[in-house]
């Protein structure tokens, strides 16, 4: 007797933070949820972001995903209603469409009843998705290091074993920064000394949250990878982030590739959230924060 249907609950992510591009990725606590039950013709329903502009059709990532999930099973894709509650905001960095992917292999093997190891799951999602720093940590929870193998065979990632990390403001513009621009915007190459200045700050970043030591963390975001390319995009970047440090922000970065900005804060969460949001309103940009913590489960699925 098969089950009736799934809910898989994914969080965004703050992938790169600061010095860790392309490798490090923090779940937060802000969630897109999938729900997937058999039906008679494909629907798909979309709630909240997204809703009137994202696809309902076969074109749709997180159908997409669920799909390759089948065909990886060796399934033939069932009909099915997919019921997408997205509260993560799109194209802001802040890993929706690697939740919407997860989201749909998870809700696949979920229905089907069938397996699939954590690593070919982020290794499809990862395929899907064309970097692993997003779908790790929606996937596993937590901070995670990730990266593709050198053997071409799939995805490493590891989840740190750590308890805490400091809450974030999430700064969120009425502007969105389509990864693809925000990616084509790189150099091919980048001096030896910025790669240098970026190693030792993300092993610095990993090391501080280990040993507890979060003086350290606004030294550890600091990045020459990609921010500073970047800035061309986002001209407020640079000047959100000293407004959030000069309130007494712990340390802050560009979210994944933008156009969210992530400050991590103490108890002065107001007076961050304030000061980022008169910085970027200078640029005549609005937006809306929000205080998010690290997620620690990854994603979770439910079966009825
Ligand atoms: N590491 C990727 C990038 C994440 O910065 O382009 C995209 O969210």
């Amino acid at each position: 007797m098969g089950i009736a249907g799934a809910r898989v609950k994914v969080p965004a992510t703050i992938a790169n933070i600061g010095s860790g591009f392309d490798a490090l990725g923090l779940a937060i606590s802000w969630h897109n949820i999938v729900e997937i039950e058999r039906s008679h013709k494909l629907r798909i329903e979309i709630h909240g972001e997204g809703e009137g502009e994202l696809p309902r059709d076969e074109s749709n990532i997180c159908y997409k995903a669920f799909v390759s999930a089948c065909e990886l099973l060796g399934e033939k894709p069932p009909c099915v209603t997919l019921r997408l509650r997205n509260f993560i905001p799109l194209e802001r960095g802040l890993g929706s469409s690697a939740a919407a992917r997860v989201g749909g292999i998870l809700a696949a093997t979920a229905l089907l009843q069938m397996e699939l190891k954590s690593e070919d799951v982020l290794t499809l999602a990862a395929k899907l998705e064309g970097h692993t720093d997003n779908v790790a940590p929606a996937l596993l929870g937590g901070l995670v290091i990730s990266g593709w193998k050198s053997d071409g065979t799939g995805v490493f990632a590891v989840r740190l074993p750590i308890e805490y990390v400091p809450p974030a403001v999430v700064l969120i513009p009425n502007c969105v920064v389509p990864t693809e621009l925000a990616r084509s915007i790189l150099p091919k190459t980048v001096p030896l000394n910025d790669a240098v200045f970026n190693l030792g700050r993300a092993c610095l970043l990993l090391g501080s949250l280990v040993a507890g030591k979060i003086e350290f963390l606004r030294e550890a975001l600091m990045d020459r990878l990609h921010q500073p390319y970047r800035q061309k995009l986002m001209p407020w970047l640079s000047e959100v982030i000293s407004a959030a440090l000069e309130a007494g922000a712990i340390a802050a970065c560009l979210s994944g590739a933008g156009s969210a900005i992530a400050a991590f804060v103490k108890d002065n969460a107001e007076a961050v959230s304030d000061a980022m949001l008169t910085a970027l309103q200078r640029h005549g940009i609005n937006g809306y924060t929000k205080l998010v913590h690290m997620d620690k489960q990854g994603a979770q699925v439910e079966r009825w």
